[in-house]
């Protein structure tokens, strides 16, 4: 068997401090990996002047996965668009053809409390949002700006984006949302505007095609403001969502409230070979950096997320998500996950109770 390689690449803000105690995690699985580290975003345009310099698109496209932690910071808002921390994800997703974002939205039995609905509403909760990411008003073209040449605001400058899907795009991302259905509880629910949009009854129309190759799972549409309040009156009412990518990027935070905390919720953005980048759902809090007080956790899911979709270690997964099960339930907490009245300990500390945590769990859950 070959050695696996992981490109690392941590990025700026929290993302260092979190990428730190992943790889704290990967030292204790003693697994036949490597890693190998590389700068992106904010930190990458400081040392190379892009944030997605030729040397880590490359690592990135050698390695077998990506661990990323988070890009952007504020001091790069002035920054021209190309040269912005956010174009070293976006870069990486349609460089890599990563088209299929999975994000876990679990509520742990532990965390219930920490969520800001009824305990009732959330507790047991397990959702998979999947989104699509390469395609939608993120990349369509044309998009820029111009001085509208007549009309009703003649001579005002105008910016504007294309929202658009072709077929295949919308079809391998169903095919994807309805394979992970049957995997779980055969429920799937594709999130559109169709009642406005042509692209989304086309997404709509098409979504509905695929459904024909899978007739065990079941299939409900919603239009995106439904879906958004569904999510926040009966959350547990879901079982798969599937939508674009705008909508996707908004509903997944809503869905990350749900759980207590955004600081628990992996995610993995996959080609359609098994490779993938790995990171936390949530972004790069220059204001907490180099602080300690971030949590890891969705950083080390995110991993256990990577060793298996990606490297084909099941075993050294559940591992690290029992140890994940064991730290919350033997009352670590990190500021963002700590009630009232509780002790919150740093990032560190909690990956030392994860790496110990290791030690005591054996895969078999
Ligand atoms: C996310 C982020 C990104 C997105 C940004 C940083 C470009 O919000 O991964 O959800 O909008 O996709
Ligand atoms: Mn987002």
């Amino acid at each position: 068997m070959t050695t696996k390689k992981i490109a690392v690449l941590a990025g700026d803000g929290i993302g260092p401090e979190i990428v730190a105690q992943a790889l704290r995690v990967v030292d204790a699985l003693e697994l036949d990996v490597t890693t190998e580290e590389a700068l992106v975003g904010g930190a990458a345009y400081d040392a190379y002047g892009h944030p997605l310099p030729p040397e880590t698109l490359a690592l990135a496209k050698v390695a077998d996965a990506v661990l990323f932690g988070a890009v952007g910071d504020w001091k790069y808002d002035k920054l021209e668009r190309r040269l912005r921390p956010e174009q070293a994800i976006l870069g990486l997703r349609k460089e890599l053809g990563l088209f299929a974002n999975l994000r876990p939205a679990i509520c742990y039995p532990e965390l219930t409390a920490a969520s800001s609905l009824k305990p009732e509403l959330v507790a047991g909760l397990d959702i998979l949002i999947i989104r699509e990411l390469t395609g939608d008003i993120y990349f369509g073209q044309p998009r820029g700006r111009r001085a509208a040449p007549d009309g009703a605001f003649a001579g005002a400058d105008e910016a504007f984006d294309t929202m658009r899907y072709t077929r295949p795009e919308i079809e391998r991302i169903a095919h994807v949302a309805f394979r992970a259905a049957r995997g779980r509880n055969k429920r799937l629910t594709s999130v559109d505007k169709a009642n406005v949009l042509e692209t989304f009854q086309f997404w709509k129309d098409v979504v509905t095609e695929v459904h024909a190759e899978y007739p065990d799972v079941t299939l409900d549409h919603l239009y995106v403001d439904n879906a958004a309040m569904q999510l926040v009156r009966a959350p547990k009412s879901f079982d798969v969502i599937v939508t674009g990518n705008m909508f996707g990027d908004i509903l997944s935070d809503e869905a990350a409230m749900l759980t207590g905390s955004i600081g628990m919720l992996p995610s993995a953005s996959l080609d359609s070979s098994g490779k993938g980048l790995y990171e936390p759902s949530h972004g790069s809090a220059p204001d907490i950096a180099g602080r300690d007080v971030a949590n890891p956790l969705a950083t080390i899911l995110s991993l256990a997320m990577l060793l298996r979709y990606s490297l084909d270690h099941a075993d050294a997964a559940n591992r690290v998500e029992a140890a994940v099960r064991e730290v919350l339930a033997s009352g670590h907490r990190t500021a963002d996950i700590a009630g009232s009245g509780e002790r919150a300990i740093g990032t560190r500390t909690m990956g030392d109770a994860v790496v110990a945590a290791l030690g005591r769990t054996t895969g078999i859950t």
